[in-house]
């Protein structure tokens, strides 16, 4: 048996005590709402508390020169991201009206605070220079990489970085899209920005070389 709180192993190791004590009690709750938000958000921290880990690591591989390691982290990034964005949905099942509803209990509380999200830029903007790096030293052609050396190692790393950027640019669209189907446009955020904003950022990338290199390869094949 393990040590810990728990009637069981399972209890113990996960900790479901501390777990499930993490949300406000039904007693405090001013619309039942609140635990579907909370759940949601909640669930969204432990998930990207997971992408930080496999970001980090993989640009430790990536300085290492371990390409197909720091790949499969990236892809593990990936699909935490992709949970993310899936779970986005069930808050579609709250009608605008539930929202404001439960809004008073959220204080001035927005997203735009979450520890989890300002972890994943500080992690993406790691790896991008991990990335940088690694090209710059290895004098790699990135135009070689798309067109005679498709498939090698190197390459399927890049695609691991681009379908990681893509899945979160997927999360901000969703996020939009579910902010404004639920505040509507125009509206101003619990934190004071207004919803049309987050537009600014669904086109935000951190990859940037490997989205210009899409670009020189189109211009090229025109100069044909
Ligand atoms: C009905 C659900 C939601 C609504 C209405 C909503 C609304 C908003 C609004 C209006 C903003 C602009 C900042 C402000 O609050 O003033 C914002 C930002 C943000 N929200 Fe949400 N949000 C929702 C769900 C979520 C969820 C589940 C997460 C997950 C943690 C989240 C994370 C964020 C983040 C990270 C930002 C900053 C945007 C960025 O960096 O692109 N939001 N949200």
């Amino acid at each position: 048996m393990l040590h810990g709180d728990g009637d069981n192993d399972y209890e113990k190791y996960m900790r479901t005590d501390s777990l499930l004590s993490l949300q406000r009690e039904k007693s405090e709750w001013i619309y039942r709402d609140e635990l579907l938000f909370q759940i949601t958000h909640q669930s969204t921290e432990l998930w990207l508390k997971l992408q930080n880990e496999e970001l980090d690591e993989a640009a430790r591989e990536l300085n290492a020169g371990h390409l197909a390691k720091a790949s499969i982290l990236v892809r593990r990034g990936t699909e935490c991201i992709k949970i993310i964005s899936q779970q986005l949905e069930i808050l579609t099942f709250m009608t605008p009206c539930d929202f404001i509803k439960i809004r008073p209990s959220l204080g001035n509380g927005s997203g735009i605070e979450s520890p989890g999200w300002r972890s994943v830029n500080i992690n993406a903007k790691k790896l991008a220079k991990a990335f940088s790096d690694y090209v710059r030293e290895q004098q790699i052609d990135l135009i070689d990489v798309y067109t005679v050396k498709a498939h090698s190692e190197f390459y399927n790393l890049c695609e691991s970085l681009i379908n990681w950027d893509e899945q979160v640019a997927m999360w901000r669209i969703r996020h939009y899209k579910v902010a404004v189907r639920t505040i509507g446009h125009n509206s101003i955020g619990t934190k004071g920005t207004p919803v049309d904003k987050l537009i600014q950022r669904l086109n935000m990338k951190y990859f940037t070389e490997l989205w210009e290199v899409r670009t020189k390869l189109t211009e090229m094949s025109s100069e044909y």
